[in-house]
């Protein structure tokens, strides 16, 4: 039996691309930590994309981050135990992947890690502490990239590691044209395609310090002069932005911020942007594919192959080099996406038969 052990809104688009091919021949017993609990960062992911309920909820909600981690652990220890799984796998760079890294290594059950061997090198950011710590105590490394695998060869992780594709990828390539048919976020919102820009942020070191916040308010609000920014955000940004009383400004600028959308929709309305702007690591990678450019608000990636590309620019939280960048795209930022640098859109396949071979 594997234990799945998801918890964010990222998670449960990674496990609706692994968890079918892992039923063709393994029980699953599907654990939700509860990190993410709001309908639209977690119930409407399960339910659009077929991903099984949860068998267990553990509740563990929101934190700093020993709290959070340790809440999870705590409800998570007796279900390690018993029935002892032949093996736990985990996604990502959480404090869900964390706490369940932590969990089987101490019950010594082998951790399976999805989207080992992402690095941005910065320890500052608490998903670079936690990938640090699952990796060295996961029993196979399942990579997205090579660069992946690379960076494992560095950290003497590389017997492990093995090529998978990214899971993400697979989703996004078999659903992202099901979403431009069945979505009509686009005339909900009133939005002509190309006509808009879309951004997300919700890294604690853009949105938590106020100063920090304003700087990413100011992006936003110099790159709607270019095209209206609609704005799903975050409640961790949201509820930040409400703190500042920076709603009022923003919306006078044109950066629209709505709640944050499911997975078609939000497909979608990505797929049909003249440009993306986000701190997050999925969003990049899924505007690559689309084609679409994109402005990282962050100094580093993980993914670097989208910057390699020309099709990602790392503009940190400098307006003017936004908005630079931002009119550059109106030519083009580089070569078309090579969609094979994320895999054949088979890495959720590959994830099950890499476990069946660990496992013999
Ligand atoms: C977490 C992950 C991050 C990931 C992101 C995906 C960690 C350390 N961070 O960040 O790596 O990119 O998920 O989206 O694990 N909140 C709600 N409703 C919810 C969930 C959260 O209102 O359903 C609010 C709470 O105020 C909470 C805040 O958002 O304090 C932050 O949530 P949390 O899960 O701690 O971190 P994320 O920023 O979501
Ligand atoms: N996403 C979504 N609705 C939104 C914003 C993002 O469905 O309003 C999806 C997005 O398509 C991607 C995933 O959520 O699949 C990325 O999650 P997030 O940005 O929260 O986390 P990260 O990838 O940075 O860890």
């Amino acid at each position: 039996m594997i234990l799945t052990l998801v918890g964010n809104r990222p998670q449960f688009v990674k496990a609706a691309a692994v968890s079918r091919h892992l039923r063709e021949r393994f029980d699953e017993l599907l654990v939700h930590s509860g990190q993410h609990y709001d309908r639209e960062l977690s119930e409407i992911f399960f339910e659009e994309l077929g991903v099984p309920p949860p068998d267990h909820e553990l509740g563990a909600g929101s934190g700093d981050h020993g709290k959070q981690t340790g809440a999870i652990m705590t409800a998570l220890e007796p279900l390690v135990a018993r029935p002892r799984p032949d093996l736990c796998l985990i996604y990502g760079d959480t404090n869900t992947t964390l706490a369940g890294a932590l969990v089987a290594a101490k019950a010594e059950v082998p951790t399976a890690h999805v989207e080992a061997g992402m690095r941005s090198f910065d320890r500052s950011m608490p998903e670079e502490v936690n990938r640090v710590v699952a990796d060295r105590l996961s029993a196979l490394h399942l990579c997205p990239t090579e660069t992946a695998v690379a960076n494992l060869e560095r950290e003497g992780l590389g017997g492990r590691a093995r090529l998978v594709g990214d899971v993400m990828a697979d989703l996004a390539m078999v659903l992202g044209p099901v979403a431009d048919r069945r979505s009509d976020v686009l005339d909900r919102l009133g939005l002509e395609p190309r006509a808009y820009i879309v951004a997300t942020a919700h890294r604690p070191g853009n949105v938590d310090d106020p100063g920090t916040l304003r700087r990413l308010c100011e992006v936003l609000r110099r790159a709607a002069r270019a095209a209206p920014v609609i704005f799903p955000a975050h409640p961790r940004t949201r509820e930040r932005i409400r703190s500042l009383g920076a709603e009022a400004e923003l919306d006078a600028d044109g950066v629209r911020q709505i709640s944050p959308l499911g997975y078609l929709d939000f497909t979608r309305l990505l797929r049909g942007a003249r440009a993306v702007l986000t701190d997050s690591g999925g969003v990049q990678k899924e505007a690559y594919l689309a084609g679409v450019p994109c402005l990282t608000l962050r100094d580093t990636t993980e993914w670097v192959e989208t910057v390699e590309g020309g099709w990602n620019r790392l503009v940190g939280l400098d307006p003017e080099a936004a908005a630079g960048a931002l009119e550059e795209l109106g030519e083009r930022l580089g070569d078309p996406p090579d969609p094979g640098v994320y895999g054949r859109g088979d890495a959720g396949r590959r994830v099950a038969e890499e476990i069946a071979s660990f496992l013999g």
